[in-house]
């Protein structure tokens, strides 16, 4: 058992294998957070020495009692408006006009198994590996209900959490607020560390001391956005990669998100996490329910890197229902760097008769193939072929592809309407616009309003259709703009606040409905590049385009960013042409690979353009990633260095029979200074040998025949490889790197 409830002390205490969560049922009726850390028995509630701060004041039974106050005890899940003044976790307005929570514990169970949600993604288990608490809070003035949801994975270390609520009122109530996590930290001294960045530069660390008040990371985009990730961390000062006590929360949304971290009087942390609150509201009917999505809790005293690899091995465990999870993954090349909007059938079949010949599985016929889609201003919505670009339609081209042995994927933006188009002269109401305002372009197009089952019909229509009628076997499922203009002509005003969260129910909706039905169909996510890269889209499909950003040296801070949460194998990431299109700027061939290899691989360049020489290469990448593919998929993943001379990381065998070990050198210097990394993901008991030492672009000093490096034929103990570390002979020329295969003997 994992959920156990003491009935002396009023606890009900959720053990992980190494963790411990706890709450306490105070004799108020209140639901008091004791402990969330490495696993521990007894009850922590002697850690509560509740005093009279002052101006903090006492529920109503306890009026004699002035030490006992929401305002300074950690709740599970805080109120409104009853006395604690620290962030509110949910906010209900009844009919009346009363607001406010008063949230009083009604009753608790535990089952087996993992709850469900309705209409949002949620982990799962395997094989009876979870257990559920449902523990219910009751509001008396607005009738709301509320139901804590735990689903506790004890062996992976994770607990899942999720909010429902239901108006047990007879009149309607309104949620301005309704969040997903509540966790409060009464003691520490806690960083937040979150993953910011914009289109081209997604997800970059930053890590700030907590200050007294409050800090908020939001999207208030309708999407998870470029800018700021939903997923955050926090993590106690002096905590590293390796050591130190550190929270992850990661909310399995898609759409505008806030976490907000409070710091109060008495220098206890509140985290509360969930949809964003601006422009949010939802209105219960009598006997409505209404539920928060999910997200996913991991604590470790073990550091950052031990905190990524819990979310990497759970993400694709637990929570990616794609069947393509872990199976040998088609080397891709994509048009669209290639040719942007200009193309033909004989340009890609051209294209794809170079990409057979360099030994690619998949070619990705991108933006452009619709429509009058000459350029990104138009024909969004029009989704059949152009007949003037591919004459006889998709089927031509997709037979000859086929005939070469290639298998063939195509490009859809299916949330997304161009006002010069077939589909928005005939439904403009399909699209967000406020009544009487013109609305604002992204991009110089329109979203359609997902939240409305019609529209969401339709477009199911259109793409299973795509999909059922074609050989179709990769979809990479696009999104180009942020949500502005959110007002849904089919909603009444009253509910206009639930349009954008609708919106990313119905998209779930259509991705879910497609991603069943066309189970053998591998889907990828994308949204400008990165942004919409989660873990609730990552419920659906096995991988996310990273960035747009295709620069192999802006991909090692961007992939390493996305790292600490999201697993390696799930970035997608290919090799493109140099000069590189976003930043000019030029990086070996083999580097190139290197940063595309720690994400799922694929080229994005026109291959008539590369030398024999190049070709030769790429048929020596594609041979090397298929030999690698089964532990870039499966293994650990550490993140070693990264600093102004260096970047590396290794892929680790989860059982310490092999490592690879990848190196990029970021700034070469003249008599350079010996390259020193730690390694990780050895067994400390095992010998290895270095079964390969592959070096790229790396330019030779006069008279030298090879960089040099270790002998192949010397073994090294794992424990002297962990404590030792590595060094590397020197590396010249720009980005040179190197691979490093370490094996067990
Ligand atoms: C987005 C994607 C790109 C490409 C273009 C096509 O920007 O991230 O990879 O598909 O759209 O318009």
């Amino acid at each position: 058992m994992s959920i156990l409830f003491d009935d002396t002390s009023k606890t009900i205490t959720l053990h992980t294998r190494r963790t411990t969560y706890q709450m306490q049922l105070a004799p108020t009726g209140h639901l008091l957070h004791l402990y969330y850390g490495a696993r521990s028995e007894g009850c922590f509630d002697y850690r509560l020495l509740p005093r009279d701060c002052g101006f903090s004041p006492n529920p109503y039974e306890l009026r004699n009692d002035r030490a006992w106050s929401l305002d300074t005890l950690p709740q599970e899940y805080s109120g409104a408006l009853c006395g604690d003044y620290r962030l509110v976790s949910v906010y209900p307005v009844a009919a009346n006009g009363a607001s406010g929570a008063d949230l009083r514990h009604a009753s608790h169970r535990i089952e087996p198994g993992k709850y469900t949600l309705d209409r949002l993604p949620a982990a799962f288990a395997r094989d009876g590996e979870a257990e559920t608490l449902t523990v219910t809070l009751r509001d008396a003035a607005t009738g709301l209900r509320v139901e804590l949801l735990y689903g506790v994975f004890a062996e992976a270390d994770v607990i899942a959490r999720a909010v429902r609520f239901t108006n047990d009122g007879d009149a309607p109530l309104r949620l301005e607020k309704a969040a997903s996590v509540c966790l409060d930290l009464p003691f520490g001294d806690w960083e937040l560390l979150h993953f910011h960045g914009r289109h081209c530069m997604e997800r970059q660390p930053q890590r700030t001391p907590l200050m007294t008040g409050i800090q908020t990371v939001r999207s208030t985009r309708g999407m998870s956005s470029h800018q700021h990730n939903p997923f955050v961390i926090l993590c106690d000062r002096e905590t590293t990669e390796e050591h130190g006590l550190c929270y992850g929360v990661m909310p399995l949304w898609s759409g505008s998100h806030q976490t907000e971290v409070e710091v109060d009087q008495m220098g206890a942390a509140r985290l509360v996490s969930g949809v964003c609150e601006e422009g949010f509201s939802w209105t219960l009917a009598p006997g409505e329910t209404f539920e928060a999505p999910e997200a996913l809790l991991v604590c470790t005293e073990d550091g950052l890197g031990d905190l990524s690899r819990r979310y990497h091995r759970f993400i694709f465990r637990n929570l990616c229902r794609s069947r393509f999870v872990g199976k040998p993954r088609p080397v891709l090349l994509n048009n669209w760097e290639a040719t942007y909007f200009d193309f033909d059938a004989d340009k890609l079949l051209a294209l794809a008769r170079e990409a057979k010949a360099l030994g690619v599985d998949l070619l990705v016929l991108d933006d452009g193939w619709f429509g009058n889609r000459c350029d990104d201003n138009r024909a969004l919505g029009d989704w059949f072929v152009n007949e003037a670009k591919l004459p006889g339609g998709l089927d031509p081209v997709i037979d000859a592809v086929n005939a070469l042995g290639l298998k063939f994927g195509i490009w859809i933006e299916p949330e997304m309407v161009s006002e010069d188009s077939d589909l928005f002269r005939a439904h403009p109401d399909w699209a967000l616009t406020v009544p009487n305002r013109a609305p604002t372009m992204g991009r110089n197009q329109l979203v359609l309003d997902m939240g409305r089952a019609e529209v969401v019909e339709y477009l199911y229509g259109v793409f299973s259709a795509l999909l059922r009628e074609h050989r179709i076997e990769y979809v990479k499922w696009d999104m180009n703009r942020s949500l502005s203009d959110v007002y849904s002509a089919a909603l009444p005003p009253e509910r206009q606040g639930e349009a954008a969260f609708r919106y990313v129910l119905g998209m779930y909706d259509l991705l879910r409905r497609l991603t069943e039905d066309f189970p053998d169909v591998r889907f990828e996510g994308c949204a400008g590049g990165g942004g919409r890269f989660d873990a609730g889209m990552l419920a659906f499909v096995p991988q996310i385009w990273c960035s747009d950003d295709s620069d192999a040296a802006e991909r090692l801070t961007i992939q390493r960013g996305t790292s600490y949460g999201y697993p390696a194998a799930s970035m997608g990431a290919h090799v493109s042409a140099c000069p590189n299109h976003q930043t000019g700027r030029t990086v070996p061939l083999g580097t190139r690979a290197v940063a595309a290899m720690s994400g799922t691989f694929g080229y994005e360049l026109d291959p008539a353009r590369l030398t024999d020489a190049e070709k030769d290469e790429i048929r020596a990448q594609i041979r090397r990633f298929r030999a690698l593919d089964a532990l870039l998929q499966g293994g650990d993943y550490h993140r070693l260095a990264a600093n102004e001379r260096f970047t590396a990381w290794a892929i680790a065998a989860p059982d310490g029979s092999e490592a690879l070990v990848s190196v990029v050198v970021t700034h070469t210097e003249a008599n350079p200074r010996p390259l020193h990394l730690r390694l990780r993901g050895l067994d400390p008991d095992a010998d290895y040998v270095l079964a390969e030492q592959a070096f790229f672009g790396c330019a030779l000093p006069p008279g030298a025949e090879s960089p040099g490096g270790a002998d192949p034929a010397r073994r090294y103990g794992g424990a002297q490889l962990l404590c030792g570390g590595w060094t590397l002979p020197a590396l010249y020329g720009d980005y040179p790197s190197v691979q490093l295969h370490f094996k067990r003997v």
